[in-house]
């Protein structure tokens, strides 16, 4: 699907790069608008750019070549996608802080379409606390960022900080271009965060899930234009833009949620994490020490997965997740039988990087043929568009049935 891509470079010596990206976005069938920084063009020269791209690159935000438009803002709404790279850790700090005082940061402002960053910076400027807080702004913003490579860089050290290579960038490119609206009318449910079973009325059972990984699925979802239902246990996160929140506390509340909207969902991703035992009876008043040490009588609580997957009617595309802490292939594979599910997300969480309460995750994604992708260590924004990609897949499947 041919896009109009925009493409943004900064000043650093990747901008060499950024060259042969373009000349390979084109070749893939492409128009490509380069716009770059002043400091971008002591690199590499704007010709460069124009003679693959055939269109005359903007580098002045008051270079106003057609009277009867304003620039930064037409060339913003014709991107379907825009990419800045290499993105500088001066370019990062703008984009993340607002300030627009070049033709790369202030189209990046009027810009609706799908904005991407892939920076490219020393070993230290990548590994300083100012410019990771800065890509956690970003990607919070739902802005996709590629991370550099680890190499020999320009400055002579070895380590992270190179700029993806071309074709990598152009795949990340294509992937956006595929996943604009690729979810239009289609309605998740999705299921985020503990759930929490009270043992009296201020203690309680429940688990470490953050609601992470929920959270970035149902934002996902939206930006993909999904009408999305986020049934949610306690959590600290903010609200989804989009997404019709359901707070829930246990799992019984949880199931309630999900079979009122099962039968009208075309998708199911279950990434809660339920408590799967409840005290089989809950105390009307604080239990006082004086009282002795209790014994707490447990019993399972309903899986939540299974029954709305009882009711599961064809065409539907149901997802599960299984946190693990040994055997998690194995582990999940059983989980995807015996749950009947379409994909089980599988992650051990005693990884680094991955599981409870961090931004990242390291996952397995298995399907009912059998096959398994195992995804790089990657933020869970990102992880949560991999696994829509397959959904998505799935939908297709479907209707073509
Ligand atoms: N799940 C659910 N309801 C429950 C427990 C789990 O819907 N009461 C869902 C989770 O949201 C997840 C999947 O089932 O998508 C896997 O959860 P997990 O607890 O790891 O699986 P179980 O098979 O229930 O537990 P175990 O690991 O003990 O086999």
């Amino acid at each position: 699907m041919p896009g109009n891509i925009l493409v943004g470079v900064g000043g650093g010596i990747a901008a060499f790069k950024a060259a042969a990206l373009c000349s390979l976005l084109v070749k893939r069938g492409h128009s490509v608008q380069v716009l770059m920084t002043k400091n971008a063009t002591r690199f590499v020269q704007p010709l460069t750019f124009q003679a693959l791209t055939h269109r005359a690159v903007v580098t002045d935000t008051f270079e106003e070549p057609d009277p009867s438009e304003i620039a930064h803002i037409a060339l913003a709404d014709a991107a379907d996608v825009y990419l800045i790279a290499p993105a500088t850790a001066n370019l990062i700090a703008k984009l993340a802080h607002g300030i627009a005082d070049d033709m790369v940061t202030t189209t990046a402002l009027a810009c609706t379409a799908p904005l991407m960053v892939a920076p490219a910076m020393n070993v230290h400027m990548w590994a300083h606390p100012t410019v990771q807080e800065n890509l956690t702004i970003l990607r919070r913003r739902g802005i996709h960022v590629v991370e550099p490579d680890s190499g020999i860089l320009a400055c002579g050290y070895t380590g992270k900080g190179r700029l993806a290579e071309p074709e990598e960038l152009a795949d990340a490119v294509e992937r956006t271009l595929a996943r604009r609206r690729d979810l239009a009318g289609v309605r998740v449910v999705v299921t985020a965060g503990p759930t929490v079973e009270d043992i009296d009325p201020v203690r309680f059972l429940s688990n470490a899930s953050s609601g992470k990984m929920g959270y970035a699925i149902a934002e996902a979802a939206v930006a993909r234009g999904a009408t999305v239902e986020l049934i949610s246990g306690p959590v600290s996160l903010d609200p989804v833009a989009g997404a019709a929140l359901t707070p829930i506390r246990s799992t019984q509340d949880l199931l309630d949620a999900v079979l009122a909207r099962i039968d009208q969902a075309d998708v199911f991703i279950a990434a809660a994490a339920p408590a799967d035992f409840r005290p089989v009876e809950r105390l009307p008043h604080k239990w006082k020490k004086t009282e002795g040490t209790p014994v707490l009588a447990l019993e399972p609580t309903p899986d939540v997965l299974a029954a709305a997957s009882a009711r599961r009617r064809p065409g539907q595309v149901f997802v599960g997740f299984a946190a693990e802490t040994r055997d998690a292939v194995a582990y999940g594979r059983e989980k995807l039988r015996r749950k009947n599910l379409d994909l089980v997300v599988v992650n051990d969480v005693t990884e680094p990087g991955a599981g409870f309460g961090v931004d990242t995750n390291r996952v397995v994604i298995l399907d009912d043929s059998g096959a398994a992708e195992e995804l790089p260590l990657m933020a869970k924004r990102d992880v949560a568009d991999r696994v829509l990609d397959r959904v998505a897949d799935r939908l297709r499947a479907n209707r073509e049935r």
